[in-house]
């Protein structure tokens, strides 16, 4: 069925629109909503103990509880730092994206207003960082010239699958971690302003990404399912630097190891990315050699897995 121009494009005004009306309602500024001289609580869990990484591994038995939420506190400031990386390439694919259009549209507009938002982001992680006794964590040096190369070449559908990818990832852990009361204040007040504004950006993501991908040629297509696989498979197996554990006093290569052959480990991975596996799969975005890496970074479930922790789309992968 063919879709006539004209009501794409108001479509996509209406829905920019309606985002831009809900930023106007229910934006923050980090700084002034969270209590940045509270202490850091060192009884608390920063995130629940079986999403982390070595949950449920022979060296998880060998730690102690206070090494146990201490590695909590690492893994957040690691993913943290992984989002740091992944919304300083967002915002210049966004600005890249404004730059070719008529900034009187409401769908630029809403570009322009999720970079505001991206940039009050990392400062509130930056600060979290900070507040966590944590460093920045450092991509290493491919990936990171991996991150430059994209966010300097990434067509429209791949600036937008991309960004629902790690847009998703994350929006999962923290919803999870803002409802859990037995947490730590500090990381469930980050993960409610997160959740919030990143609803609407997952909500602009998926409208341009469908907009833009089904209008792209069958070579076009091919190339991004490959580079999308690629953005995933180094995001995904990059989210906790083994720097984190040598912090709690392991040895990195083994815990790596552990964590890399960690089937829950496996398992937290393919929950956090099932919404975005099940949109972009439905789109045909993920097949080919790039699925090989989805499959690899263990975001499509265990082989032999059970349903209720694998999800669907894994199964049928
Ligand atoms: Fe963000
Ligand atoms: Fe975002």
């Amino acid at each position: 069925m063919t879709v006539e121009p004209q009501t794409r494009t108001t479509d996509r005004e209406d829905i920019a629109k309606r985002l831009l009306r809900s930023s106007a309602k229910a934006s923050f500024d980090p700084l002034v909503e969270i209590d940045w001289d509270a202490l850091v609580d060192p009884d608390r869990y920063a995130i629940r103990p079986e999403r982390l990484s070595l949950y449920g591994t022979e060296l998880w038995e060998t730690l102690t509880e206070e090494q146990r939420k201490e590695l909590s506190r690492q893994e957040i400031a690691s993913v943290a730092s992984i989002g740091i990386w992944f919304e300083t390439i967002l915002m210049q694919m966004l600005v890249r994206h404004a730059y070719d259009r008529d900034p009187t549209t409401h769908h630029v507009q809403y570009a322009y207003t999720e970079i505001a938002d991206e940039c009050r982001h990392s400062v509130m992680f930056a600060k979290l960082l900070d507040k966590l006794d944590a460093p920045f964590y450092r991509l290493d040096p491919f990936t990171h010239l991996l991150g430059k190369v994209f966010k300097t070449v990434s067509n429209g559908p791949l600036t937008f699958s991309a960004a629902l990818f790690v847009e998703e990832i994350l929006d999962q852990l923290q919803r999870e971690i803002m409802a859990d009361e037995a947490l730590e204040p500090l990381t469930r007040a980050v993960s409610r302003i997160h959740v919030v504004e990143e609803a609407r950006h997952m909500r602009y993501a998926r409208e341009e990404f469908a907009r833009d991908w089904h209008r792209r040629g069958a070579l076009v297509q091919h190339y991004s399912r490959l580079v999308l696989g690629a953005v995933a498979y180094y995001s995904a197996t990059r989210l906790i630097s083994p720097e984190v554990y040598e912090r709690i006093g392991l040895d990195p290569r083994a815990a790596r190891k552990a964590a890399r052959r960690n089937p829950r480990w496996t398992d937290t991975k393919t929950w956090a990315a099932r919404k975005v596996v099940a949109t972009l799969d439905r789109a045909g975005a993920i097949s080919g050699p790039g699925r090989y890496l989805w499959r690899k970074a263990g975001l499509l479930g265990r082989r032999g897995a059970a349903p209720s922790t694998a999800g669907p789309e894994a199964q049928r992968a």
